[in-house]
């Protein structure tokens, strides 16, 4: 069964499929394809969510399926039936399974008890659907005639903020998958850990990201700057030493100014304004992050069919 837990789940081969994919869709959104048709997909949520909860369940609609949508907190997870059984019921009915959750242990296990694939909507280590959305995007920039994920080469990401976060954890693994440069930014105390060296040596990627605690050194001759909240789901408790620590690294006009002259700006969003981005930033037309929520529609449909595709 082939699922999509983390970025390295599809060859380059097959990313470059889904991107492409992604672009006809885009192109033809209600007179596209319907590989879903009469499949009921099960979208779980432990967290919120705006864009996740919303892109897939019109993408699933869109593609002739049926999209089932759960709160964690709703079902019998939440009174102690474990994640085994869950898995082996939930594979009776659904098609497949897209899950939002903390320890990514959980989509992990779901993966491993069910017989249906499951699509990592968000873990406490990674986002892939989000980095997916976020190369492809880029690649609209990048080769818009025809998507080529040979573009993303030798490009450089400067990532600020929570370097220890879900989203830094995905860019350190796709810039090392798809060939670009990454430099990271943030207190010593939220450097990259040793989960996403794991998963780099695990995937046989090489570990060649640079952290500094300097963030113009991060930001020199950046092709994209990315940042992300700086108090993720479930660190809420730690919100006002982490936004103290975080202040620095803000991404402004500052930072613009020392990244190329066309550099990009991107966010997963949410945003908190004024906190991890200038409000004047994320209101510059080189931020481009809008296009990223819409992308995430296109781009998670191709996904769901490329899984539909290879699992049939
Ligand atoms: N970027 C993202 O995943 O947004 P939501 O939390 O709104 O789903
Ligand atoms: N790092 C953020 C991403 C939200 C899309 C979080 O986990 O809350």
């Amino acid at each position: 069964m082939q699922h999509f837990l983390t970025e390295t789940d599809f060859s380059l081969e097959q990313a470059q499929e889904v991107f492409s994919l992604a672009r006809t869709l885009k192109a033809s959104r209600l007179n596209g394809p319907q590989p879903l048709n009469m499949q009921s997909w099960g979208l779980l949520f432990y967290k919120s969510s705006t864009r996740t909860r919303i892109s897939f369940e019109v993408g699933v609609n869109e593609l002739g399926g049926f999209p089932v949508v759960l709160n964690s907190s709703q079902t019998q997870i939440n009174r102690g039936e474990t994640i085994a059984d869950s898995a082996k019921v939930m594979s009776r009915y659904l098609h497949g399974l897209v899950i939002r959750t903390f320890g990514h242990d959980i989509v992990e296990d779901f993966a491993r008890h069910g017989s249906i694939p499951v699509v990592n909507g968000l873990t406490d280590f990674n986002h892939p659907c989000q980095l997916y959305t976020d190369l492809f995007t880029a690649l609209e920039r990048y080769s818009p005639d025809a998507v080529d994920i040979e573009s993303l080469k030798g490009k450089k990401v400067a990532f600020f903020g929570d370097c220890a976060s879900n989203m830094a954890n995905s860019w350190i693994v796709s810039a090392a998958m798809f060939g670009m440069e990454i430099a990271l930014a943030g207190p010593e105390t939220f450097a990259p850990g040793q989960a996403v060296v794991d998963a780099l040596n695990t995937a046989g990627l090489p570990v060649n990201y640079t952290f500094t605690t300097d963030p113009s050194e991060a930001a020199a001759s950046a092709d994209i700057l990315y940042t992300d909240v700086w108090v993720s789901m479930g660190n809420e408790a730690e919100a006002a030493d982490r936004i103290e620590q975080m202040m620095p690294y803000q991404v402004n006009r500052q930072r613009m100014a020392e990244a190329n002259p066309d550099a990009l700006f991107m966010h997963c969003l949410p945003a908190h304004a004024e906190e991890e981005v200038s409000r004047e930033v994320l209101d510059n037309p080189q931020s481009i992050i809008f296009d990223q929520a819409e992308n995430r529609l296109h781009v998670q449909k191709a996904i769901l069919a490329k899984l539909v595709e290879i699992n049939t």
